[in-house]
């Protein structure tokens, strides 16, 4: 397989921000693209966009004027259908309506030749659907962009069940030519970014709803510990919650509203009453300039302990230990069950899914203190720790004194099971683990997918890997058991794997 060659016509048909922004990434890889709207006003006002963009790489000493002169002018505004009887591909990015799309098609075929490849750019359509009534099925298939389509580096080539391979294989090169990073997917809802990435949200909307953080201090900890580059509540506001609880509904219904999707009643109220993020000028958080940022919650410095035990191994949390070193701190280590320290009666572990208060009664040490998952627990700026309702004061100040000494803020969290970065990860991993068992994907793409259409900093197959299987197993098993719902069972894949010590990369 092969992708278009660079003499190949496209068009794009919808001159909305998607249409004209994927005008403009097939001008730029040097085709003639053929821009379509119903709306002929839509199509000069795209092409005027593109150019204001352009503009500004020029500006910024990017693309010459020359460049920028020609990768326009082969941008090219159509005023009928007919016009794209020539396009080797037509990429579709009109109104999101399954009807709107079927007749687009439709009409297509009888324009079109028979080999040219037809492309929906919809984020929530089933591409089975929309080809439904084609006479060539086989030649449609979702080539799903994300917005800004000129920077975001993803596509998800989408096959429905009558995609011809022939031709998800040209879209995935034809992506990869344009500079895009493309992954395959069979289309199901959601595809991959839009169903892996609802815990992302979920997790933090609950948080929230039982207590456990302000939104400022969730969005410090899922930045500065989880290494992502926005916080759940920040994004959600960003992306606008119109959009935002849609989506999680779509996704929601379509897996006949299986509990894991389940919508947050807080983000629906923020709906309800129009507070629909920074378009609106407020969300979660307030946009208006009268308002001060909220700040988040952070412990106030205590001393660090002179002395700790290390029992076992630290697991993915053992870079502290060079911190704690460096700032003076005895460690002893002794044998034991892993991922935990202890100072005098206080002790400490990595989160487990079960609540500290949980943990200090299964245990029976009421001086029990958990810290949660980060990316990289060396450099990381915060922690997120939570005590045990039993817990003295004194545990408390051991714990935050010890993250502080290893260079860490601390924000001290109700206790909550699976804290923050932990559930969250846990959770992504999840569902990544099954969209690949059923088949939407390989691990690769997911990985993929979450790190180049999200921007997340690892991908969640390759984190579970980091931490290893069977603790992400066990957080879920421990969050199902608290809370008593469907929503945190485990794949069936991530069981697999642990069952047979593999990982979602290796084999054993
Ligand atoms: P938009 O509303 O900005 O643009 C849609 C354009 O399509 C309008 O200019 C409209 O006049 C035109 N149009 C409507 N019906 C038409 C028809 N039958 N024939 C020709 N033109 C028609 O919409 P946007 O945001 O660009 O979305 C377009 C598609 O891309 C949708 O399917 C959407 O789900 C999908 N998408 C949107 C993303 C986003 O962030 N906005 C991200 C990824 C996919």
């Amino acid at each position: 397989m092969a992708a278009l060659e660079r003499g190949a016509t496209i068009a794009v048909i919808g001159a909305g921000s998607m249409g004209a922004g994927i005008a403009q990434v097939a001008a730029a890889a040097g085709h003639d693209a053929l821009l379509y709207d119903t709306n002929p006003e839509a199509v000069i006002r795209g092409i005027e966009t593109v150019g204001r963009g352009l503009d500004r790489l020029v500006q910024r000493g990017k693309m010459s004027r020359q460049a920028h002169n020609e990768l326009l002018a082969r941008i090219k505004p159509v005023a009928t259908l007919e016009e794209l009887a020539d396009a080797r591909l037509v990429v579709e990015a009109i109104v999101e309506d399954l009807s709107a799309k079927e007749t687009l098609f439709t009409g297509l075929e009888k324009i079109c030749s028979q080999e040219t490849i037809l492309a929906s750019n919809t984020s929530s359509l089933s591409i089975t659907a929309i080809a439904a009534n084609l006479s060539r099925p086989g030649n449609l298939a979702g080539m799903h962009f994300f917005n800004p389509a000129p920077v975001m580096k993803l596509v998800e080539v989408v096959s429905g069940v009558s995609t011809d391979r022939v031709v998800a294989e040209t879209l995935f090169d034809t992506a990869a030519a344009w500079g895009k990073q493309p992954v395959h997917t069979r289309s199901s809802p959601g595809f991959i970014v839009n169903r892996v990435a609802r815990p992302f949200y979920a997790e933090a909307l609950r948080l929230l709803e039982e207590g456990a953080a302000d939104c400022a201090t969730i969005d410090a900890i899922v930045r500065e510990s989880g290494g992502f580059r926005m916080g759940p509540f920040e994004l959600m506001d960003l992306i606008g919650h119109d959009v935002n609880y849609a989506v999680t509904c779509s996704v929601f219904n379509a897996f006949y509203q299986d509990k894991r999707f389940l919508p947050s009643l807080l983000q629906k109220e923020l709906v309800d009453g129009g507070l629909l993020g920074r378009k609106s000028g407020r969300g979660f958080h307030d946009y208006t300039e009268a308002s001060d940022k909220p700040l988040p919650k952070t412990a106030a410095r205590v001393a660090a302990p002179a002395v700790i035990e290390v029992i076992g191994s630290l697991g993915p949390a053992e870079p502290l230990l060079a911190n704690w070193q460096r700032a003076g701190i005895k460690i002893s280590r002794i044998e034991g069950e892993d991922n935990k320290v202890r100072i005098g009666s206080t002790l400490i572990a990595l989160s487990d899914g079960r609540s500290a208060t949980q943990r200090a009664a299964d245990n029976g040490e009421p001086d029990t203190l958990l810290f949660d998952l980060a990316l990289d627990y060396s450099g990381a700026g915060r922690i997120a720790l939570a005590a045990a309702d039993q817990a003295s004061t004194k545990a408390a100040e051991d714990a935050v004194g010890l993250f502080q000494a290893g260079g860490k803020t601390v924000s001290l969290i109700d206790d909550t099971p699976g804290l923050v970065v932990m559930r969250t990860v846990c959770m992504l991993a999840n569902e990544g683990a099954d969209a690949v068992l059923q088949q939407v994907c390989d691990a690769d793409a997911v990985d993929t997918a979450m790190q180049s259409g999200v921007n997340y900093p690892l991908g969640p197959l390759a984190w579970a890997d980091r931490i290893g299987p069977a603790l992400v197993l066990e957080v879920l098993i421990n969050l199902q058991r608290a809370y008593g719902i469907d929503r945190y069972r485990p794949s069936l894949l991530l069981s697999r794997k642990v069952a047979a010590g593999a990982s979602f990369y290796s084999k054993c």
